[in-house]
């Protein structure tokens, strides 16, 4: 790490704040790179946790006690914060708590496909599209008699935007695309492609799982029309997810779940429903992790979301320059200067359950599998991947000890 933007870039300072760094696994060091999966959390954002369990510990919205009021308003602010850290200026009536992206991306192909896609309408993804987002349209287009297109992705891992313009037609109602892929690293031009749908009065929905954590993001600038993302893969708590809504069309859209808290007037009869967004919040929420995620918003714009992004960058960089060194490994997505934080790769003869065997082996975390994009790895001509994925406590020497230890995967295998 020895250029004068890394020394800018305190990783010593940053990994202090996560204990669970100094593990051994077996008599190794861990090096974690399996943060596209799950980031670790800091101790900022432990200790609200712990705090709200210790302090304030208390159902939301309906008590006037005061720790039920403690926990109330901080829970509330948690929305404007997250609301903050997305540049949705709507605040609070914009953010909907869910589980994670997943739950997101159901709760608007329930609540907006379910009733106003119909046979004709066509819903538009991209060949890149994490299992979240193809499988959940795929099975509301089979419920409503809509068709499911894909754009395609070209040799090198990038969109092809001519493909974009000609599948994006009139009769398209949703272009649903992935705003950094998890598989190829690639960083699509979503703003370009909220433009070709608006064009054609379609909306679109923003998977931002792996952009969120990685840089800033403006989900105005890009005029997505919703955005999701998980507290999990950007130093927060696991259970909590966000799905953002323009104001008007959340408005305008039924609830997905029913029950408590999303309520204004309940009769034998009929229901109405609670403002934005508890409308769409139905239940006992995610009071501590959301209270935890705004924490972990706090955290992230210390360090800065643009240096947390050059930092990701430039690990990307770096493990797509040291592993082209190999004849024997295939890189999966665009060149190494223009990736977000992960490379994926597959080696020679050897399974990436093997290779993920081996590295665990030698300490080093990484995932193997399709990354939930089977059909991206079906159309690449391979079953299955290793990826390493990077955060800001990631060091260039444990990119490393990854490429090290893939010397012990080729000497077992050979
Ligand atoms: C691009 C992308 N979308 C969606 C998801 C799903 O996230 P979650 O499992 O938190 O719902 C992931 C998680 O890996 C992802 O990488």
């Amino acid at each position: 790490m020895g250029t004068p933007e890394s020394a800018s870039f305190d990783v010593e300072s940053i990994r202090a704040d996560f204990p669970i760094l100094d593990r051994e696994i077996g008599d190794s060091q861990l090096v974690y790179l399996d943060n596209a999966a799950t980031s670790q959390t800091p101790e900022q954002v432990v200790d609200s946790i712990s705090d709200y369990y210790r302090r304030y510990n208390a159902n939301v919205h309906r008590g006037l006690h005061q720790l039920s009021q403690e926990a109330s308003i901080a829970y509330e602010e948690a929305h404007d914060r997250v609301a903050e850290f997305i540049g949705a200026s709507g605040g609070r009536e914009e953010i909907v708590f869910t589980k994670n992206t997943t739950e997101s991306m159901n709760t608007v192909a329930y609540a907006w496909g379910l009733a106003e896609l119909g046979p004709g309408d066509e819903i538009v993804m991209t060949e890149m599209e994490h299992h979240a987002a193809l499988v959940t349209w795929q099975q509301i287009a089979k419920k409503t008699g809509a068709t499911v297109k894909f754009i395609e992705v070209d040799d090198e891992g990038y969109l092809d935007m001519d493909h974009a313009r000609e599948l994006i037609t009139d009769d398209t109602e949703m272009v649903s695309v992935v705003h950094v892929s998890n598989t190829l690293g690639t960083q699509n031009p979503v703003s370009d492609l909220a433009d070709v749908a608006h064009d054609h009065d379609s909306l679109i929905f923003v998977d931002g799982a792996q952009s969120v954590p990685h840089q800033p993001v403006d989900v105005e600038a890009i005029d997505a029309d919703f955005f999701a993302f998980s507290g999990h893969k950007m130093c927060g708590p696991t259970g909590v997810g966000v799905l953002y809504g323009k104001r008007h069309l959340l408005d305008s859209m039924q609830p997905y779940l029913y029950g408590g808290m999303m309520i204004e007037k309940v009769t034998f009869d009929d229901s109405t429903w609670h403002e934005l967004p508890w409308k769409f919040e139905a239940g006992t929420p995610v009071i501590s992790e959301g209270i935890a995620l705004a924490e972990a918003c706090d955290y992230l714009d210390d360090i800065g979301m643009e240096r947390v992004q050059r930092h990701g960058e430039r690990l990307a960089a770096y493990a797509h320059d040291r592993l082209s060194e190999f004849e024997d490994i295939r890189i999966l997505g665009p060149a190494g200067d223009d990736r977000a934080a992960l490379v994926s790769f597959t080696l020679d003869s050897v399974h990436a359950h093997d290779v993920s065997e081996i590295l665990n082996a030698n300490g080093v975390a990484v995932r193997a599998g399709d990354h939930c994009t089977q059909p991206l790895h079906d159309k690449l001509g391979v079953s299955a991947s290793a990826r390493a994925s990077f955060y800001i406590y990631n060091t260039e020497a444990e990119v490393d000890a990854l490429v090290d230890a893939l010397d012990e995967a080729r000497e077992l295998f050979a």
